[in-house]
């Protein structure tokens, strides 16, 4: 599939995918957004790929924001249109049911900043730089940070960087729980994909009930989060993978899931 904004590199069971603009510092365009739509649409339907990661083409940015070039002309209504297109594409992500990694190397501010949090981890650069600038542009974010960023860091945290538009460090990102790991550029390809590999290892069926679960729970309140969760529970113990899985613990040898 030729894209002109993103880069997608197939390599089962990985795929990786990079917004390729480094001369905007990958800001978002709707051309890109509907790229990403197009791919991850692909990804989700593609039963060799089982895990995604995400980086910004270049070392300066993951993602510099939404394009603001594009965002002056916007009034009401094409205002809210362009934010349900990527709010959209981000719900597309974060509810793919196979587990999806950012790597970032630079800024992720703004448009950036939500889409790492609509992946399901984050690792990043002691370089990298985070924040929702929007009002500094008279803005408010489009693509979910009002909404992500509160439930990912906590309510306080999160009204500070949108209140106050500021820049973070990788740090201070790692601090309030906006990242899971820093990690030295060198090793941010590598450890990304030790890490999706090590998730990747695990039972499938159980990985994709935890996003699922995760997600729907996160949705309502604690008591459907649970009872939600019995859900899932006895569906995995009705898998062939959970029999394989305690089985191979019982035995004291390696499991061989089968996705079944
Ligand atoms: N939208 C459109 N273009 C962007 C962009 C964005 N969000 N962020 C950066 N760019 C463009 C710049 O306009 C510049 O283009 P040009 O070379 O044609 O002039 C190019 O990317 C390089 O950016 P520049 O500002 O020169 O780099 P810098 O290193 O001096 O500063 C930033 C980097 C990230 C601090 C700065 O680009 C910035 O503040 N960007 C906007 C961040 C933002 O507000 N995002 C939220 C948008 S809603």
């Amino acid at each position: 599939m030729p894209f002109q904004n993103i880069i997608v590199e197939k390599n089962p069971p990985m795929a990786a995918v990079t917004i390729n603009r480094p001369d905007k510092l990958n800001a978002l365009n709707t051309a890109t957004f509907l790229e990403l739509e197009k791919a991850f649409e692909d990804i989700r339907e593609d039963p060799a790929i089982r895990g995604v990661l995400v980086k910004g083409a270049g070392d300066k940015a993951f993602v510099a924001g939404a394009d603001i070039s594009e965002i002056r002309n916007l009034g009401l209504r094409k205002g809210i249109e362009f934010s349900r297109l990527g709010q959209r594409v981000f719900h597309l992500i974060e509810t793919l049911n196979k587990p999806v990694i950012a790597l970032i190397n630079g800024f992720a501010l703004g448009g950036g900043c939500e889409f790492t949090m609509a992946c399901h981890l984050r690792l990043a650069t002691p370089q990298s730089k985070f924040g929702q600038p929007e009002v500094n542009l008279g803005l408010i974010p489009g693509y979910g940070g009002t909404q992500r960023l509160p439930r990912l860091v906590g309510r306080g945290r999160a009204l500070e960087l949108l209140l106050t538009g500021d820049m973070i460090d990788a740090q201070r990102a790692y601090e309030i729980g906006l990242l899971n790991r820093i990690v030295e550029a060198e090793q941010l390809e590598e450890t990304g994909k030790k890490l999706l590999n090590k998730i990747l290892a695990k039972g499938p069926l159980a990985v994709k009930n935890v996003l699922e679960v995760v997600h729907r729970g996160l949705n309502g309140t604690l008591e459907e989060g649970v009872a939600l969760e019995s859900d899932y529970f006895g569906m995995t113990c009705a898998t062939d993978d959970m029999k394989e899985g305690t089985g191979a613990f019982l035995e004291k040898r390696k499991p061989e899931f089968k996705g079944k």
